[in-house]
């Protein structure tokens, strides 16, 4: 049983898979509307959201399935104290697809090893999304037909930003690709994605300033100040009109330049912006339903599959992100990866203290 969790867990020829149906979706969207007829998709919403939610819902109903789930846990059996492992044991066995978004970092992973069919993360805190990625991807394919040898600038929180880190990881694979990283010096990449580019030998740039970097870039990809996790409103109060893209801006772009945003937008980009054909947001927001489709199409397994039994952990785990899963739900397996003789969590991919 496959998942997707983060998106290397894809080999780039199954990425190559997943795109090719995306593009028969969009040649011939008539020849799939009963492709998943009697598969049911849970979609489980422990945060906010509305294109992620709504993309899924729709792509499954665009395939002939059928959809359950919340999008607020406050009405569900969570809010009487229901363990995240036994949600998704029930939730999992109903469905042959479970979408999940939670706040706890590495909530995706932990739920993947409880779960009947194939889980997909939705987003997990500030720390990954996947099927973002996938929708940034395909947005860049349609646009310059390949995904090799540009150069990306990312704008905005690349702390908080989760599609950024995703998508940072994700073009890491493409050769030729430049990253021109561009936030406050207090919104900077988190230390496991700079780790990452380094280990890669990536090539990338960490600068403050938009209207400097904007002449070097084939896309441009904004993200909005991540209010919801800052610790002092005061910071997100300083931060939060930092950059605007506009169209004045605009004149100092390339022609061919294109801008991407995951959505939503609150004063990062100008509304006189919508008009532009560089601006492509809303329609990678439409690609994002249809490479969804091709994904669940891609994922969903022809019979049910069970999950092996994990007995419950029973010491102290030793993650000490705030918002790592395991905080929250100790029971979860001991995971981690060794990557240069350092241990990270397997969770949150946050570095774990050394052993004594
Ligand atoms: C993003 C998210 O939820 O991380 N939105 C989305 O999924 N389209 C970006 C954001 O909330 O800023």
């Amino acid at each position: 049983m496959r998942h997707l969790i983060d998106f290397n867990d894809l080999a780039l020829e199954e990425w190559d898979e997943i795109y090719g149906i995306c593009r028969d979706i969009l040649d011939r969207p008539r020849d799939f509307i009963d492709a998943a007829r009697g598969k049911v998709m849970a979609n489980l919403f422990f945060e906010p959201s509305t294109r992620t939610s709504f993309s899924f819902q729709t792509a499954m109903m665009r395939l002939g399935g059928g959809v359950f789930g919340f999008s607020d846990p406050s009405a569900s059996s969570v809010s009487k104290g229901e363990k995240l492992k036994d949600t998704i044991i029930m939730c999992s066995s109903y469905a042959d697809a479970v979408v999940m978004r939670n706040p706890k970092e590495g909530a995706a992973k932990a739920a993947s090893l409880y779960a009947n069919a194939p889980v997909i993360n939705a987003g997990d805190g500030g720390h990954f999304h996947p099927s973002q990625t996938l929708t940034d991807l395909t947005t860049i394919m349609q646009c310059f037909g390949t995904l090799k040898g540009l150069n990306i600038g990312l704008c905005g929180d690349l702390k908080f930003g989760r599609t950024t880190h995703s998508l940072i990881k994700a073009l890491c694979r493409f050769e030729g690709t430049r990253f021109y990283l561009i936030s406050p010096r207090e919104l900077s990449i988190p230390a496991y994605i700079r780790d990452y580019l380094a280990e890669n030998g990536q090539k990338y740039v960490e600068v403050t300033g938009l209207e400097a970097t904007l002449p070097q870039l084939d896309v441009l990809y904004m993200t909005r100040i991540q209010r919801e996790r800052f610790t002092d409103p005061g910071a997100y109060e300083r931060l939060k009109n930092i950059y605007t893209l506009n169209s004045r801006k605009m004149t100092m772009a390339k022609k061919d330049m294109i801008v991407m945003h995951p959505l939503p937008r609150v004063d990062e980009i100008h509304m006189d912006m919508d008009g532009d054909p560089r601006a492509l947001y809303f329609k990678q927001a439409e690609y994002g339903m249809t490479i969804r489709m091709a994904l669940l199409l891609w994922l969903m397994e022809p019979q049910r599959e069970y999950a092996p039994f994990i007995p419950p952990f029973e010491g102290e785990q030793r993650c000490v992100n705030p918002s790592c899963i395991t905080r929250t739900e100790p029971y979860v397996p001991v995971l981690k990866n060794t990557i240069g003789g350092e241990s990270y969590c397997a969770y949150c991919d946050k570095q774990l203290p050394g052993e004594d």
